[in-house]
């Protein structure tokens, strides 16, 4: 639905309200009132200014009030596992669509086909309806340059150069089992090098660590900071916090291929404002609210058609992907998240 025509929405809901008062046909207000939803709380998987500047949008557009909790993937999965008999939100927003695969997978989400999901197209949303793309990110390195010079090394070109001597406790990552970014990482390794090598390197890896991080926004920041060499996060947070400041960051991607994110909108099932979630859903697929993110720092490809793509995210362009299978990593999520812990305790 075009922002244009929710405007018009949201103005004759309230010319339909301010006229049963002047009316006093109290019947006919109250039901309108009952009708037109209030408020609306939901999970948000990507970084919080990016939150606060689309709900305030949202709701002067609407009217509904917004509640929001930003957590990291694993997270929000958790909440809403726990939360299976008494919903506590209707919708879920950002972070990788593996996570809101594997709540489908899980029988968390309800379907729901948007009619602003018809621009969006297919390799960006679920053939079944219970997920559609915001926005697609590339998964990399963020480097810093000082501590690099410093060491007199290069910033890593492939994945197998994470596990150098020169960068033995200077990775810095978060944990697969919370974050998005990291369950990214573990499955492009396990699609790179096929399930037994692929975790050996994550076992390798784990070696090479400095510490595991909760949401995958931190270990850019903290190479950007300074506290590591090399940190693997979403590129577009690094280009955010670079242009923030951190100058001495410096981004690579594995020259072998790397993983990508569908940042995905989905309802939660048995969520208390499905209504209000439906006219979000509605609302955020359309070019312009794809567009409010990089009005902020968010820096992520938009699946929009029509939307007017980050050029801070043109240095992105020439990064090679590989063939990230979604249906797979993300119906595999719980699985190899597990056979991850396990083989890293081993
Ligand atoms: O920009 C924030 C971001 O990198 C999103 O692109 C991504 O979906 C999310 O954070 C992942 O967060 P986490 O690793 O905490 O789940």
């Amino acid at each position: 639905m075009k922002l244009k025509s929710l405007l018009a929405m949201a103005l004759a809901g309230v010319m339909m309200i301010s006229a049963g008062c002047g009316g006093g046909d109290k019947k006919q207000e109250t039901k309108a009132e009952n009708k037109a939803p209030q408020k609306l709380t939901m999970y948000w998987g990507a970084l919080e200014d990016f939150m606060v500047k689309d709900i305030a949008k949202f709701e002067k557009a609407t009217g509904i009030k917004v509640e929001a909790v930003r957590m990291s993937s694993g997270e929000t999965l958790a909440r809403i596992k726990a939360e299976k008999n008494n919903p506590k939100a209707s919708l879920w927003f950002g972070g990788p669509a593996d996570g809101q695969i594997q709540a489908k997978v899980d029988g968390l989400l309800e379907k729901y086909v948007s009619p602003s999901a018809a621009q969006i197209p297919d390799q960006f949303k679920d053939k079944d309806g219970y997920w559609t793309g915001v926005y697609i990110g590339y998964l990399g390195f963020a480097s810093n340059d000082k501590l690099l010079k410093e060491k007199g090394v290069a910033a890593p070109k492939t994945w197998d150069d994470l596990l150098k001597p020169e960068f033995k406790g200077q990775v810095v990552s978060a944990n697969p089992g919370s974050s998005g970014t990291a369950y990214t990482m573990l499955a492009t390794l396990v699609q790179l090098k096929g399930e037994e090598e692929g975790l050996k390197y994550m076992k390798a890896l784990d070696k090479q660590m400095k510490n595991y991080q909760k949401s995958g926004t931190a270990p850019a920041r903290l190479a950007g900071q300074g506290e590591c060499m090399v940190g693997i996060s979403f590129l577009h947070d690094a280009i955010k916090y670079r242009e923030e400041g951190m100058k001495d960051l410096v981004l690579t991607a594995p020259a072998e291929g790397t993983g990508y994110e569908i940042g995905a909108v989905s309802l939660i099932k048995g969520g208390p404002d499905q209504e209000a979630a439906k006219k979000f859903i509605d609302w955020c697929l359309t070019a312009k609210a794809q567009e409010i993110g990089q009005t902020v720092g968010s820096y992520q490809f938009l699946p929009h058609p029509d939307a007017k793509q980050p050029k801070q995210a043109a240095e992105l362009s020439s990064t090679k992907l590989i063939n990230y299978d979604f249906s797979w990593a993300g119906a595999n999520r719980s699985k190899l998240v597990e056979k991850w812990n396990k083989t890293i305790k081993e």
